[in-house]
């Protein structure tokens, strides 16, 4: 299936006789096929995560919520509420919107917000779906409060406590006590648990220190439910994790819910990880790209640089191809990426033209540039998926 922004725009431009933008893939095409650099799901391995996650997580009577910063794709959560997750995260308002219009029927935002534009867009998501919204601050209720009740809506807030981070949340029982005071004021409030994240905690290298830090937060975690109940208080719901600290979130006995969202791309800085055997997720973004010069003895050349892919975790991998040599990806610039050949003597002539395949350091932000993902299985583009809430970070 062509794309269909481009199907339309190649018909009108056709007419005024100006150029068209190729689609960057059909259906049925063969990988050589595709238009580089473009961002490759392998569907296997999609299917695979995602079936492992929500079985892990239901075998211990735990929600799934996966977080849809990380693939911000309609289909993709589809896909995963189709395997049985109770609804998605997303970090902003807006990037909610798209999930919102195609009928995600509970979405949390899993982030502060603050200002009158953000609290009005909430609000109206509320009449659609089953919102609930994170707070750290009092000044952060009234509005909302004051919005959801002029409107008739109810939303769930969740004050976000900070069980090791040191980001957002606050962290004392006093604090939560307060908020949960403000949020008692509003009709069309209602205290709908604790959001209970430890970003640093998911990307720890080594296996048993990441599992420590994640225990650490869940008795953070745990301290503020038994403040709770000692007032009184049922937490109906406990959440948080990532793809790095989900087996751990999962056997804790607080988490009611994780929000994993990496964990369907598996990208080049988790993949790098220390992980248990019977516990590991495949890559299956890939960035497909061509080596389009080999002049320089020693080095190839390929088109995805720097706008093709975020670098802040790492360089992007190179995944193995049929070439005797293994390629190492050295430098990126705008729009090239440079390659080290084995020995610097060796002549990469041989690679010109070449099809490759690289494994993004980073999915979130690598994600963010693309238009759509290319869904590839066996080889072959199965279909093209749209990245709907590409750009939507207000
Ligand atoms: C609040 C929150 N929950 C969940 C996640 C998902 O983390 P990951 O993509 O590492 O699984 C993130 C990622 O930054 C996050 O900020």
């Amino acid at each position: 299936m062509p794309d269909s922004d481009n199907t339309l725009s190649t018909s009108s431009r056709a007419a005024s006789g100006q150029l068209a933008v190729p689609p960057v893939a059909g259906v049925g095409d063969s990988l050589a096929r595709v238009a580089t650099p473009s961002l490759l799901l392998d569907l296997d391995a999609f299917d695979a995560n995602v079936a492992r996650m929500a079985s892990a997580a239901t075998a211990r009577g735990v929600a799934v919520r996966p977080h849809a910063k990380a693939h911000k794709c309609v289909t993709i959560a589809q896909a995963q509420m189709a395997a049985g997750a109770v609804g998605i995260c997303c970090q902003k308002v807006t990037e909610a919107i798209p999930f919102v219009n195609a009928g995600i029927g509970s979405i949390h935002i899993s982030n502060e917000f603050v200002g009158e534009a953000r609290v009005a867009l909430a609000v109206a998501m509320a009449s659609r779906v089953t919102l609930s919204v994170c707070v750290d601050d009092v000044r952060q209720v009234a509005p909302l409060g004051k919005a959801a009740q002029r409107a008739g809506v109810r939303i769930a807030v969740l004050p976000e406590v900070d069980v090791g981070q040191g980001r957002c949340g606050v962290d004392s029982t006093d604090a939560v006590g307060k908020l949960i005071d403000a949020i008692d004021h509003y009709e069309g409030l209602r205290f709908g648990g604790l959001q209970a994240y430890h970003g640093s905690a998911q990307h720890v290298d080594r296996w048993d220190a990441r599992r420590d830090t994640a225990r650490l937060a869940a008795d953070r975690a745990a301290a503020y439910v038994r403040f709770l109940e000692a007032r009184g208080i049922t937490c109906p719901v406990v959440t948080g994790g990532g793809t790095g600290t989900a087996e751990f979130d999962i056997e804790s006995g607080v988490y009611t819910e994780i929000q994993p969202g990496s964990y369907v791309f598996l990208d080049g800085h988790y993949g790098a990880l220390e992980w248990r055997d019977d516990w590991r997720f495949r890559h299956g973004l890939f960035l497909a790209s061509t080596v389009m010069s080999t002049a320089r003895a020693g080095f190839i050349v390929c088109d995805a640089g720097l706008k093709s892919v975020a670098t802040d975790s790492g360089l992007p991998r190179f995944w193995l191809s049929q070439q005797a040599s293994q390629p190492h990806y050295r430098t990126a610039s705008d729009e090239h990426g440079v390659l080290a050949l084995a020995s610097p003597d060796e002549d990469g002539a041989a690679w010109l033209g070449e099809s490759i395949l690289l494994v993004p350091g980073h999915c979130d932000p690598t994600v963010n540039l693309y238009d759509r993902y290319v869904a590839v299985r066996h080889g072959r583009v199965e279909a093209l998926w749209p990245i709907e809430a590409r750009g939507l970070s207000q």
